[in-house]
């Protein structure tokens, strides 16, 4: 096993953002963001600790990855989902949010750990990808109605 120090060090140095949140009512509040997690979304830890990271999704509620979300949190399980998130100056990212739940045998309680990762400019190649791919489905039918109509035009002729 490592020791609490250097699991520290290794949290600290994390490119993605890392937290753990604990049950409180309704809420999973955070009791530990790192470094990473500031710098991803523009928050200091002193300003969201103890809120419930729902505050990122700011008003874009409306989402289909949130219902798988709820069910891991509910039943004590996992999830990878990609959310609509907003750094604390308004601008929009994708956030492919890992969570998983740890039990604590030492204290009882149930623990969330969540993983972030701006993966932006994967969703929006991936959002080209698929505007090209219908562009293109839409040449390929008007190909084949001109082609189509020429043929009809020569059978005439
Ligand atoms: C550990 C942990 C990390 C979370 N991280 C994020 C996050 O980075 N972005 C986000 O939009 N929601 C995040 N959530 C989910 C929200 O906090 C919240 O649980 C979710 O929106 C469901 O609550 P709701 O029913 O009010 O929408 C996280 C939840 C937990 C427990």
């Amino acid at each position: 096993m490592i020791n609490a120090h250097l699991m520290q060090l290794v949290i600290n140095a994390s490119n993605d953002g890392i937290v753990v949140a604990e049950k409180e009512g309704e809420d999973n509040i955070l009791i530990y963001v790192n470094p990473a997690f500031e710098r991803l979304t523009g928050y200091g830890r002193d300003e969201i600790l103890y809120q419930d990271c729902r505050f990122l999704q700011s008003g874009d509620r409306d989402q289909p990855s949130l219902e798988s979300i709820r069910m891991a949190l509910k039943e004590g399980g996992s999830c990878r989902q990609i959310l609509r998130n907003y750094r604390k100056d308004g601008t929009p990212f994708w956030n492919e949010l890992s969570l998983s739940t740890v039990k604590s045998e030492a204290d009882g309680h149930t623990y969330f750990v969540g993983v972030q990762k701006d993966v932006t400019v994967q969703v929006r190649a991936q959002q080209r990808i698929t505007q090209l791919e219908a562009e293109l489905a839409e040449a390929r039918q008007t190909i084949a109605r001109l082609n189509a109509t020429n043929g009809e035009n020569k059978t005439a002729n």
